[in-house]
């Protein structure tokens, strides 16, 4: 696992996003109380949380599994004179322990394919408080009939990834009223996170030279990246901003 998290180490973001998007979710959730309590599952180093609590005047509770990124989060969230209202867990979205009704919003970019895009938002819906929102990133078909070889890719990596009108009947499935869905520009697959991880993989190659199983990640994580450089007409991350119903 060194190689996997050596090519993850520091990145700004650990998956797609960018704080515009970030910003057009928020804005989408127009009850939101003034000092909403916010819940980031799978916040990674927390760029959307620092941006949420630059945006509110609420308290942010980031969640995550990982230590490291929690620490980065951490030292950011100094740095930014942000952390009196940014707490961290080292939780499980699988078992998120908090009271009923205890969120005005939960939020998790990138990170619900973890736990599964439905069932995540049904595990999670006790924690909101009654009209409290949602807004989550996934991986997502744009258009039908996408061409086999990207559609072998994504079936053996992710089978469970859906067209978009499958994830909005899964949401209402799930109880709650879709507000809005956007998808996020190609830049922010680029900027934060795809172009500093390839920027890294030469030094990479030559540091784990011989060593089988670190080549077979590199191999995939550059096979991940040409997919996306090829068929990004085809799938794409997409915000679903959602109500409790
Ligand atoms: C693709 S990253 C997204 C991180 C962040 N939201 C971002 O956009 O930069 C997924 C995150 O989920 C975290 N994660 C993995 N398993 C988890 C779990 N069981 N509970 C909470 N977080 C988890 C990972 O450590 C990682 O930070």
């Amino acid at each position: 696992m060194d190689i996997f998290f050596e090519i993850h180490k520091d990145l700004p973001r650990e998956g797609p996003g960018d704080n515009r998007s970030t910003q057009k979710a928020l804005a989408l959730m127009q009850n939101l109380p003034y000092h909403p309590q916010i819940l980031d599952i799978g916040c990674g180093p927390g760029l959307q949380t620092l941006e949420l609590a630059r945006r509110t005047a609420g308290k942010i509770v980031a969640v995550d599994t990982h230590q490291p990124f929690l620490d980065t989060l951490q030292q950011r969230a100094q740095a930014a004179g942000l952390s009196e209202r940014i707490s961290l867990e080292n939780a499980s979205m699988f078992a998120l322990t908090y009271q009923p009704n205890s969120f005005d919003a939960l939020w998790s970019e990138g990170a619900i394919y973890i736990i599964g895009f439905e069932k995540g938002l049904r595990e999670w819906r006790p924690l909101l408080k009654p009209g409290g929102y949602v807004a989550v990133t996934e991986i997502s078909w744009l258009k039908p009939n996408p061409p086999q070889e990207v559609l072998s890719y994504w079936m053996a990596d992710y089978p469970d990834m859906q067209s978009i009108d499958a994830n909005l009947s899964r949401l209402r499935a799930a109880g709650y009223r879709e507000i809005d869905h956007f998808t996020l520009p190609t830049s922010s697959w680029w900027d934060d996170y795809y172009t500093p991880i390839q920027a890294r993989l030469p030094m990479l190659r030559q540091r784990y030279q011989g060593d089988a199983e670190a080549k077979e990640i590199l191999n995939a994580t550059e096979k991940e990246i040409a997919m996306y450089q090829k068929y990004s007409e085809w799938y794409c991350y997409v915000f679903y901003v959602m109500q409790v119903e």
